[in-house]
């Protein structure tokens, strides 16, 4: 009997072990099928049991893959059909990766267990499969910010666990589904909080259907699709609402009269459609905060009695929408306002605003309007009233007042350090507001229902902010700080986006499993994010995993089999190394007498070598892994010269590289020669080379990478970093200092040859770097101190002196960095429209007025902050450096000392690092959005003998 009893024992331990052997090897082997062709897997996926310890990304129950979080680790690849092999999976998270394209399998449908799907701003196409109705269990579907296309499959309709929704940013098309023919719509989804549906393509009308008191709705979000008819009156039995978006649609007819019904509402977007018939009665909707109805062709009315009676509203939007007759003084005086904005309508008589001065009013646009007089002229208004187009401003000096000129906009805001000082970080390290040097995970929040209009009131920012902080705190993440900067208004969406940083606490870098949580409690929306920034979406970055980590932890069992695994790989790796060597030496001896710095390689102790200060050798090979095989998605510019990446190196290092195309490669001895000088030349304002690349036929530089772009993109408001006097100061002291090196220190000296807008750098706390010696010329020869040569620079920036005699010296970049200066004044290209900044600054100068009566053209951010102390001094520097005569010009050297009394002038130290009272512009770039500083495309770059004798646009 005993031994039966044991027999059976041993038959049950042996059929477990069996049951649990072969769903362990059966989610290794989907794993690995299903990422087989994936690139930059985690690393530390080694050996056979994905639910040991140590398998990033991975979370098992019972032995079963339950849970894959894998967002933001620049995957590249495709998501095949074996996804359906891990039918245990409940959480799916492959968000931010570019790189995975291709559609989605019809197979997801299997994965019944399926609660969570995110697959947030990846690169995936074509039409999201219909099986996706099978996942009953599901109740949060991400699939927003992708390349979706076809229609919304009606079999949506049969999730009825769902509450997030969101499909949005995506090319969706055709009709919102509804139940038909035995298939369930959307009205089925009883559960659903949000229907998130905006920027697509979305046709037909509203069906009445969609709605029903059964509903638990609080975000409908169908903006800026091509969505027509009228809006149906059910949406008023939907009391759950909170926030309504139908904004950039078609929609025609009146707004129900039932919208009132909706006492929960605090954000109603009707802008920019066909609406007609009367102004909405919004009458007793107390909890509004943010009301546009812009852009319909509603009756003409007056200002509606609800517009002064709703004491949470801050922003009024009521742009061009058939308004006439007075404003009430009550209207300003409302607790809340932020905004109000009537553009374009028809108001007339005073326009009294009472004592909207002592509350949070920030603007009031009235622009185009009849308004003819204006009751309260004081000036100094923390409001800023914009009457231009109205009566009031066809005055005689009515341009002298500020309510007559065109607004100028900006937000400033990025988070302040705690109490402590910023330290200086090495490169690609950023200081936190702790101020501990880290590589923070960056990316960027996207609010699609903004609930507020005074971008730069720092209080919401700090409630944001706070909120990070405790949700990744509350989920132990190893989370420090966060810093949040360049809020800004995305004019085609309409969604506020800001720059988030995340600093790691533990060490200086996040590792990946801390990289995927945290992207995960963002996007999963695990975070209580104050109203009035809901709902939210979130794109991350890619970010720099340090090469040389990830522990190998095989497993337990696996333990043996790793080992003998180990020892072959070893025996392979040893064998291909000595292949390798054997080959190298081979290629080496052949390549010697092509490849100049192959003999560098070999004589390196032998003292001929040319020194190279710093700059590393990469070989071909080493590039193309770093920038993904060259890969579209690491472009950051690209020129006549040929194309720029950016690159990560192992040590985390960023990078840019400039790979030169095939017609603009120097011959080797020039590359050479470059090389060497590029390495020589180390100083704080001027882009340093990290290493360079010869190798099969490339000719490749490396330099540091300096994250905030060109001062060309702040000037013009690309980069939405937007400098104020004392910092365009700096930014001078910065270029001129780095050229002055370059003149009087660098040995031989070295002319620039193409300074301009584009080529000065702007690094994490905004210190000018001047960049691309790439045309730069020794000054060899010469005791007359000049070089002659073919004439190379930038139309606008070119010396007339150096293009007529074809001889160059220093004083031609001086010339060129007065144009810079005249740039920095004005923001203007140096040749707009027509207009060269020389002549133009010469013709409206005048240097018995004030400001040199330059007003018309100074950039007028330059006056937003503070009053620019010592501008008429600048430009008087500016006007000596561009002399027609090389010989009256001064010297860089002269330059710097001139610059920096001024900015005594201005009261700032020329010697401080950092000036405390700018500290507050350090905006930051948006993270991956902008154009890369060593782009070229913007600036015509000339090169050969000049076509006539005056600098002329084309
Ligand atoms: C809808 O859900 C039911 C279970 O409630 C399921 O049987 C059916 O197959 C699903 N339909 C589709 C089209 O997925
Ligand atoms: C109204 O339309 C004009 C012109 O198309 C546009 O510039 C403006 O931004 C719109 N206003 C709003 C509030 O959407
Ligand atoms: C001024 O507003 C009217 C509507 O009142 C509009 O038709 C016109 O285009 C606007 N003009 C400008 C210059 O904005
Ligand atoms: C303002 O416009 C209204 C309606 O167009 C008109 O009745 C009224 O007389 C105007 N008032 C003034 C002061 O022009
Ligand atoms: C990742 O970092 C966290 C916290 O910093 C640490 O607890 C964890 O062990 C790390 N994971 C790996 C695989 O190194």
């Amino acid at each position: 009997m005993e031994q039966v009893f044991q027999a059976f024992l041993l038959l049950l331990l042996y059929q477990s072990l069996l049951v649990s052997a072969q769903s362990f090897y059966r989610d290794f082997s989907s794993l690995q099928s299903l990422t087989e062709s994936w690139q930059n897997k985690p690393p530390s996926w080694v050996g056979s049991d994905p639910c040991g310890r140590g398998w990033e990304g991975i979370e098992c129950t019972n032995s079963r893959v339950t849970s894959i979080l894998l967002a933001s680790m620049n995957l590249v690849g495709k998501l095949s059909s074996d996804i359906q092999l891990l039918s245990e999976l409940d959480t799916l998270d492959l968000s931010y990766n570019k790189g995975l394209t291709g559609t989605i399998p019809q197979e997801i449908g299997n994965l019944r267990k399926l609660k969570t799907l995110l697959l947030v701003g990846c690169s995936f196409s074509g039409s999201i499969p219909a099986s996706i109705g099978s996942l009953q269990q599901l109740d949060f579907l991400a699939l927003n910010y992708n390349q979706f296309s076809g229609n919304i499959p009606p079999t949506v309709g049969n999730l009825t666990n769902i509450i997030w929704l969101d499909l949005s940013d995506n090319q969706l098309e055709g009709p919102i589904p509804i139940s038909k023919a035995g298939v369930l719509g959307l009205e089925k989804l009883l559960t659903a909080k949000h229907f998130h549906l905006g920027n697509n393509r979305l046709s037909g009308g509203i069906p009445a259907q969609l709605f029903s008191s059964n509903m638990s709705l609080i975000h409908v979000l169908l903006n800026n699709n091509q969505l027509n008819g009228s809006i149906p009156n059910t949406i008023g039995r939907v009391n759950s609402l909170q926030a309504v978006r139908f904004d950039g649609n078609q929609f025609s007819g009146s707004v129900p009269s039932t919208i009132s019904n909706l006492r929960n509402l605090g954000d109603l977007y009707l802008s920019n459609n066909k609406l007609n018939g009367s102004l909405p009665d919004l009458t007793g909707m107390n909890l509004l905060a943010y009301v546009d109805l812009s852009n319909n062709t509603f009756d003409s009315s007056v200002i509606p009695s609800w517009a002064s009676n709703l004491s949470l509203m801050t922003t009024l939007m009521l742009e061009n929408t058939n308004l006439q007759g007075q404003i009430p003084v009550s209207l300003f005086n409302q607790p809340s306002l932020e905004s109000v904005v009537l553009k374009g309508n028809q108001l007339n008589g005073t326009l009294d605003i009472g004592n909207a001065n002592s509350n949070r009013l920030q603007l009031i646009d009235l622009e185009n309007n009849t308004i003819t007089d204006f009751t309260q002229k004081n000036m100094n208004y923390k409001v800023s009233v914009v009457l231009v187009r109205n009566r009031i401003c066809l005055e005689a000096e009515a341009s002298t007042k500020r309510y007559c000129q065109e607004p100028t906009s900006s937000s400033l805001y990025s988070t302040q350090p705690n109490n402590c000082s910023p330290l200086p970080c090495s490169s690609g390290q950023i200081s936190s507001p702790n101020c501990q040097c880290s590589y923070p995970y960056t990316g960027t929040l996207f609010s699609r229902v903004i609930s507020f209009s005074d971008l730069g009131n720092a209080s919401y920012y700090k409630e944001l902010e706070q909120s990070l902080v405790t949700a990744f705190q509350s989920q132990n993440l190893p989370v420090d700080s966060v810093s949040l900067s360049n809020p800004f208004r995305n004019p085609s969406t309409d969604y506020l986006q800001l720059s988030l940083k995340v600093f790691p606490s533990s060490s200086d870098r996040f590792n990946r499993t801390g990289v995927s949580n945290i992207a995960f409690v963002i996007s999963s929306q695990l975070l209580n994010f104050p109203n009035f920034f809901l709902p939210y979406f979130f794109i991350g970055d890619v970010y720099g995993f340090d090469a040389a980590y990830g522990s190998k932890k095989s497993s337990h069992t696996g333990l043996i089999v790793g080992v003998v695994v180990a020892v072959v790989i070893l025996l392979v790796l040893v064998l291909l190394a000595v292949i390798y060597a054997v080959r190298q030496r081979k290629r080496v001896k052949r390549s010697a007498e092509l490849n100049p710095f192959v003999n560098w390689e070999l004589n390196k102790n032998s003292g001929k070598a040319p020194q190279l200060k710093g700059a590393r050798w990469f070989s071909l090979e080493d590039l193309k892994k770093y920038t993904n095989n060259f890969s579209e998605d690491n472009t950051v510019g690209s020129g006549g010269y040929g194309k720029v990446y950016r690159a990560v190196l192992p040590t985390g290092e960023q990078v840019a590289i400039k790979r030169a195309a095939k017609e603009s490669m120097q011959g080797s001895g020039e590359f050479k020669t470059e090389i060497e000088l590029l390495s020589r030349v180390h100083h704080k304002n001027l882009v340093s080379l990290a290493g360079f690349c010869f190798d099969k036929g490339e000719q490749m530089l490396v330099y540091e990478y300096i994250p905030n772009g060109t001062l060309m993109d702040s000037l013009s408001g690309k980069s939405e970093i937007k400098m104020d006097w004392m910092r365009r100061l700096k930014v001078a002291q910065g270029a001129a200092r780095g050229l002055t090196y370059l003149h009087e220190l660098a040995d031989p000296p070295i002319i620039h040859r193409d300074i301009k807008s584009s080529n000065i750098l702007l690094d994490e706390r905004l210190n000018a770097k001047v960049a691309d010696f790439g045309l730069s010329k020794l000054l060899v020869d010469t005791e007359r101190g000049h070089v002659t040569t073919q004439v190379k620079g930038t139309m606008g920036y070119l010396d007339p002196e150096y293009y007529m005699t074809q001889q160059l010296t220093e004083k031609s970049d001086v010339y060129s960095f007065g144009v810079l200066m005249l740039e920095l004044v004005t923001a203007r290209r140096p040749i707009e429209k027509g207009k060269y900044i020389v002549r133009e600054v010469q013709n409206v100068m005048d240097t018995s007025k004030e400001l040199f009566n330059l007003h018309s053209i100074i950039d007028p951010f330059i006056n937003k902050v503070t009053p620019p102390h010592g501008l008429e001094k600048f430009v008087a520097l500016a006007m000596r450096c561009v002399r027609e005569y090389a010989a009256q010009r001064p010297s860089m050297a002269e330059v710097v000392k001139e610059i920096e009394n001024i900015m005594e002038l201005a009261g700032l130290n020329p010697t401080s690092e950092s000036d405390p009272t700018t500290e507050e512009i350090d905006v930051e770039a948006r993270g991956g959005k902008l154009r890369h500083p060593y782009d070229h495309q913007e600036g015509f770059s000339y090169s050969g003998p000049f076509p006539s004798t005056k600098v002329e646009p084309q």
